[in-house]
């Protein structure tokens, strides 16, 4: 029985990492395809845009996005604040304004046109409403920062923050905390889009085996679960742990 799971266990790890791979084949960033600009607008340049927009320009001198420079063989597509603005002639002759320039947190579309394999993430069965337009890339990513992800890979907790700022009830502080929360909300979730359920990463027990995994398995802290809890569900279903995020209540989780 022990070797069964520890099987799954390696099972698991092993998609977890083959998951990884795929992923980052993916990342490869594609050019700009089916984007639809202004029709008669043509590109202007950021110098021309930073005459106006000064504080933009400031931060995004420092930014990602300013180090690309996009082209294809023949033809010149975009760069700088154009790459998600659109082309900005008609803009510029007009002074500025609203209603002349992509907005991208209106329409994400832009940002697909490059991070095509995002559309798909958020094509997935459960996934946050920025194809909806209910949110949008910037509620979580600094477009114009210094890194679009305003936090370090050194440090979870700015990725929390940034989930904090709608998901309140997560944040506690509880009288009985999770540890695993500290150590990110990706632990468990998935950002943009999962095939599983309240995006998790992966939706049964070994969410929670990959760190509750004890010599004796299949106990647990110091009960055994094989028997007669596994049979139930998941760790956090069935009446179970519920309280994942931290409990004010049960310091075992379950409410
Ligand atoms: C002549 C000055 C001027 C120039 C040049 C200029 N803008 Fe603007 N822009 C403005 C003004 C004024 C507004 C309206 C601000 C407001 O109402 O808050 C604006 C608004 C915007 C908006 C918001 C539009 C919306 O509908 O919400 C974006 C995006 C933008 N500019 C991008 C750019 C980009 C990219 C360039 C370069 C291609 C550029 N601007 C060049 C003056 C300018
Ligand atoms: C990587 C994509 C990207 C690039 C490049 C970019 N922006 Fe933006 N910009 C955005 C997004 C997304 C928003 C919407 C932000 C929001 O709603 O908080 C935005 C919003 C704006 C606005 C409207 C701000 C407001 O308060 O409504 C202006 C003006 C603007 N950008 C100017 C610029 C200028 C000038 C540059 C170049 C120096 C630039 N942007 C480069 C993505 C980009
Ligand atoms: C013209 C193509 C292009 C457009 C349009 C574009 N991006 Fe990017 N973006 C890139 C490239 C290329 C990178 C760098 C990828 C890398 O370093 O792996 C990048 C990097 C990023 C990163 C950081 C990735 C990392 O690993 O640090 C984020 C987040 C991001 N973009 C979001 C957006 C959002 C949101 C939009 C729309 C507002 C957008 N991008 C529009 C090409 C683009
Ligand atoms: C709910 C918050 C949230 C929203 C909304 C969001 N992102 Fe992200 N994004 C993240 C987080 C957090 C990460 C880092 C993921 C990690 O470290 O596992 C990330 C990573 C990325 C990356 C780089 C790493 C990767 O997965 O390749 C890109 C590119 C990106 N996002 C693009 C986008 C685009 C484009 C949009 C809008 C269409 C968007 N994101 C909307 C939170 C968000
Ligand atoms: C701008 C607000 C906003 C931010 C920031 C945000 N979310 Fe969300 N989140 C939402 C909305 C809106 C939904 C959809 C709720 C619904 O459909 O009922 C959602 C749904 C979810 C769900 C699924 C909940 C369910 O009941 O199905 C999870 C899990 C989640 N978000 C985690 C995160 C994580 C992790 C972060 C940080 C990387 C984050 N969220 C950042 C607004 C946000
Ligand atoms: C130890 C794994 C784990 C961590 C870490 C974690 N979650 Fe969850 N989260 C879950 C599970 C499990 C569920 C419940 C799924 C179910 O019952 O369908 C859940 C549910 C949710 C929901 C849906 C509403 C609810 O409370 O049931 C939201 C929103 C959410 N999590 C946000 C977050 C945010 C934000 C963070 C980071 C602060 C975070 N989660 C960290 C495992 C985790
Ligand atoms: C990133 C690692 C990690 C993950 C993933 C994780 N936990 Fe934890 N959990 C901890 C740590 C660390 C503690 C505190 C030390 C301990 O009691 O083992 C803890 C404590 C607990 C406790 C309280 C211990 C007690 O005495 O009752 C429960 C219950 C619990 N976790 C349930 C879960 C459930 C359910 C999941 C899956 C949704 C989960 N954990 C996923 C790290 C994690």
């Amino acid at each position: 029985m022990k070797n069964f799971f520890k099987g799954l266990l390696t099972l698991y790890i092993l998609s977890f990492l083959i998951g990884l791979l795929t992923v980052n084949a993916e990342a490869a960033v594609g050019k700009p395809t089916n984007v639809s600009f202004p029709s008669e607008a043509k590109y202007v340049g950021t110098e021309t845009c930073a005459t106006c927009h000064e504080k933009e320009n400031r931060e995004y001198e420092l930014s990602t996005h300013a180090r690309i420079t996009v082209s294809n063989e023949n033809e010149f597509i975009a760069n700088g604040c154009e790459m998600c603005h659109g082309p900005g002639s008609i803009h510029v002759d007009n002074g500025g304004g609203k209603g002349t320039m992509i907005n991208p947190s209106k329409d994400p579309s832009i940002c697909f046109s490059c991070h095509l394999e995002k559309k798909a993430e958020f094509s997935l069965p459960y996934h946050h409403p920025v194809n909806e337009g209910k949110m949008s890339c910037a509620d979580c990513h600094d477009l114009h920062g210094t890194d679009p992800r305003p936090w370090t890979s050194s440090s979870m907790d700015d990725v929390n923050a940034t989930c904090f700022k709608c998901h309140k009830e997560t944040r506690g502080p509880f009288v009985f905390e999770h540890e695993a929360v500290g150590e990110g909300c990706t632990t468990c979730h998935k950002v943009h889009g999962s095939i599983h359920d309240k995006m998790l990463v992966i939706r049964d027990i070994n969410l929670c085996l990959r760190c509750h995994t004890q010599v004796n398995y299949p106990t647990i802290g110091d009960f055994n679960h094989g028997a007669t809890r596994f049979t139930q569900g998941t760790c956090f279903s069935g009446g179970c742990h519920t309280a994942v995020h931290g409990s004010n209540f049960d310091d075992h989780l379950r409410y």
